[in-house]
């Protein structure tokens, strides 16, 4: 497993397990368990996947001890604000059956964004987390929170695959130390990505998937990646990804993919919907 070093030397495995659209608590854990012993140790959920408590049951039932686990967890939009920030995370702690979480995230970027952050930066000074970061903030709103904090967020968790390549967040985190970490790494298979065929021809050089090479992909630009799958063989196939390397002219092939403008615009869109469902917020 490769690791990366985050702004505050904070290690974190390159390669996670992502547990979103798992809502049944049971088939939750089992998944995670499997997942613990195939051998991932970064597991990304969030409040409101409301399978955190599963989570918190199959790192317990896994035997791994809690400091050799990566755990991630999301602070949901209703619930920021100072006050409402320290009692949402104590709730997904007692979810999770820690008394700390490795990295905790603000979902969104709406609503009171400096007061919860007001209060990520108390818990990580008293090391009840131990890396501060943010997901879906393009770089001005970025940019806002990293003048006006006192701890520099270390990660932004953005959708990111062939189709969606971050080329200016990328360039923007990079110049500002942030480690980009990609949701939906294989765009939930949408736009037929698995038989795409410039994907299809790279796999079939290196005898290996195509979700493999879309993961070899990510690892390869330094991004950080959690796939999902519920299943085992699939978790075994994205986990073995550390003996082949695609070559200058397979990662320029896979450039050219990139969709970014037309992408980001169905990016949005599904966010708007999935915040509207998801929230009273709006
Ligand atoms: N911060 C955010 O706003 C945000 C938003 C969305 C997601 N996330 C995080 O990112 C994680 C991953 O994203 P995601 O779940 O949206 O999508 P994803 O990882 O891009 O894709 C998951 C889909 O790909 C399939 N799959 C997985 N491995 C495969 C393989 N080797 N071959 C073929 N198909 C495969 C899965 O099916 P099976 O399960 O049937 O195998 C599932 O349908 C989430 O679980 C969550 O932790 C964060």
């Amino acid at each position: 497993m490769n690791f990366v070093k985050l702004n505050n030397g904070l290690e974190i495995p390159q390669l996670g397990f992502g547990v979103c659209r798992i809502p049944d608590l049971s088939e939750c854990q089992q998944v995670v368990e499997k997942a613990i012993e195939t051998g991932y140790r970064l597991i990304d959920t969030a409040a409101i996947y409301q399978n955190e408590s599963a989570v918190g049951q199959a790192m317990k039932q896994s035997g791994v001890a809690r400091e050799k686990l990566f755990i991630t967890s999301k602070l949901w939009i209703e619930n920021f604000g100072y006050q409402e920030t320290l009692r949402a995370f104590d709730e997904t702690l007692a979810k999770l059956q820690t008394d700390y979480l490795d990295l905790y995230l603000l979902h969104y970027p709406f609503g009171d964004i400096f007061g919860s952050w007001r209060a990520l930066t108390e818990l990580y000074r008293q090391g009840k987390i131990r890396a501060l970061g943010v997901s879906n903030f393009p770089n001005d709103r970025l940019f806002d929170l990293l003048v006006n904090s006192e701890v520099k967020p270390a990660v932004n968790q953005l959708q990111t695959h062939p189709f969606l390549q971050r080329k200016y967040e990328r360039k923007f985190l990079q110049e500002k130390q942030i480690s980009l970490e990609a949701w939906s790494p294989f765009a939930v298979g949408r736009d037929n990505i698995f038989s795409h065929p410039v994907l299809v021809t790279i796999a079939s050089h290196h005898q290996k998937s195509v979700a493999q090479v879309i993961l070899r992909w990510h690892l390869q630009h330094g991004t950080i990646v959690i796939p999902k799958t519920v299943q085992p063989k699939r978790m075994q196939e994205n986990f073995s990804v550390w003996d082949f390397q695609l070559t200058p002219e397979e990662l320029s092939a896979i450039a050219q993919l990139d969709q970014q403008d037309q992408t980001q615009t169905t990016a949005l869109a599904e966010i708007d919907d999935r915040i509207r469902v998801q929230s009273k917020f709006i």
